[in-house]
């Protein structure tokens, strides 16, 4: 897919991956729509004006996807791609010290991370797929965010590991499903990335993290998750796949 001109949606465009997607993709000339809750920095506005739209986006509402969706090719013309980088982290036990886990916690995660994936790609899905094929029949791409920990989730993951492992699970049977339309689906399986989610985290939580990579010895940079996104794009032969992109981290229990 040519990423000059077309128009890209991203959730969580605001913040960490999903910025440095905005960021990146702008660079590339794409024209992208931000859904997320919170606005971007008012200079990433600047500086990429007109190449940017913000639309405020609670990824689980229906309503305020297609909104976003419509504000992005009123803009900008059809929609050719949706990257899906809106997330929360959540970590408890099952069994805590005292009580069991929160079930709204849980009902929570399974739906930012996964209800809301599924609905950017359903109402993505539709928008791309209404548009005009290139030379190759392909119409556009959809990449989500899945985590390493749908493979290994630790000790307190697992509301989130269940959330990015039913992501990953999305992603075969969505591009056997709209390969009839032109559209590939991607996902990207990140290990640990510095970012405003991962900043959160106690400094031993982080060094534990580094010291079970194999190389680099260091969290991945949000603009190397971007490249890998934009790579996806280009490249036509990427479909149905999760890909790790964790410097060969695999987690331990905790
Ligand atoms: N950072 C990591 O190490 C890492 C590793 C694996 C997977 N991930 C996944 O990557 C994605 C991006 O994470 P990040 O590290 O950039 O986090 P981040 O907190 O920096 O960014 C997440 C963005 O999502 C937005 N968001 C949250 N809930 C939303 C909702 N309901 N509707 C719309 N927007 C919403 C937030 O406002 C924020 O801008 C997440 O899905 C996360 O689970 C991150």
């Amino acid at each position: 897919m040519l990423i000059q001109n077309a128009c890209v949606l991203v959730t969580g465009g605001s913040s960490g991956l999903g910025a440095a997607c905005v960021a990146n993709l702008a660079r590339q000339h794409a024209r992208i729509v931000i859904a997320d809750m919170k606005p971007p920095p008012d200079t990433v506005l600047r500086e990429y004006e007109g190449r940017i739209v913000f639309s405020q986006t609670d990824v689980c509402s229906e309503n305020e996807l297609q909104l976003a969706i419509d504000a992005g090719q009123r803009q900008f013309g059809p929609l050719r791609a949706a990257v899906t980088c809106a997330g929360i982290l959540h970590a408890e036990r099952l069994l805590p010290r005292e009580g069991v886990a929160s079930l709204d916690a849980f009902r929570r995660v399974i739906d930012v991370n996964l209800v809301g994936t599924f609905n950017t790609l359903r109402l993505c899905g539709a928008a791309i797929a209404a548009g005009e094929a290139d030379a190759d029949g392909e119409r556009g791409v959809m990449v989500t965010t899945s985590s390493v920990t749908a493979f290994e989730g630790q000790v307190g993951q697992a509301a989130y590991a269940a959330s990015k492992g039913a992501v990953a699970s999305l992603t075969l049977p969505l591009a056997r499903e709209l390969a009839q339309h032109g559209i590939r689906v991607v996902s990207i399986a990140p290990g640990v990335f510095e970012t405003p989610m991962m900043q959160a985290a106690p400094e031993k939580v982080r060094q534990s993290l580094i010291d079970q990579s194999v190389f680099p010895k260091r969290l991945g940079q949000p603009a190397e998750f971007a490249a890998l996104v934009s790579h996806v794009f280009e490249n036509a032969m990427i479909n149905g796949s999760t890909l790790r992109l964790d410097g060969g981290v695999r987690l331990a229990a905790r």
